[in-house]
């Protein structure tokens, strides 16, 4: 959501696009973050779910964008500020100095932040489109609350199961 932003919200209506504005912006700040996060990565497993996320990225700014269609509107961004945040504490690890597999770890608990930012976010719109009557956006938004989900519950996995470890050892 903007910083210096007018906002009017005079129902429930209103405030759904508040949401999606918001996510389509954060979607596409992400897609410009993951590649250099991507980069920066020492772990080709790690490097591959960061491609791996991209690819879904660009799937759900597509689902967004049909959303705004089903609705009779434009699609448009509204700057996430809080996004804009995320992204820069992650552009941070990239250009740390270190130890790389501190820094996979590192990269990781930041693609996680972005992830629950998403599932709080998504989950929200989602709620609301059914609230609205909107099934059919509620659907399409569903299906990406599932996939940050699944994406979340991914690094966790690599985190723990080798991530991590090796950040210890370092
Ligand atoms: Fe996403």
């Amino acid at each position: 959501m903007g910083v210096f932003t007018n906002l009017r919200l005079n129902n429930l209506e209103d405030l759904f696009f508040v949401e999606i504005k918001d996510l389509y912006d954060a979607e596409q700040r992400i897609t410009k973050a993951l590649p250099k996060m991507k980069e920066a990565a020492r772990s080709p497993q790690l490097k591959r779910a960061f491609d791996d996320h991209l690819r879904a990225t660009e799937g759900q700014i597509e689902r967004l964008r049909q959303v705004f269609s089903a609705l009779g509107r434009t699609p448009e961004g509204e700057t996430c500020e809080a996004m804009k945040g995320l992204i820069a504490e992650s552009d941070e690890i990239v250009k740390a100095e270190g130890d790389p597999d501190v820094k996979d770890a590192a990269l990781i608990a930041a693609a996680q932040r972005v992830e629950h930012y998403e599932i709080s976010g998504y989950g929200t719109a989602r709620t609301f489109a059914y609230r609205i009557g909107r099934a059919d956006a509620a659907r399409l938004l569903e299906a990406t609350l599932n996939e940050e989900k699944q994406t979340d519950k991914k690094l966790t996995e690599l985190a723990e199961a080798s991530i991590n470890v090796k950040a210890e050892r370092s």
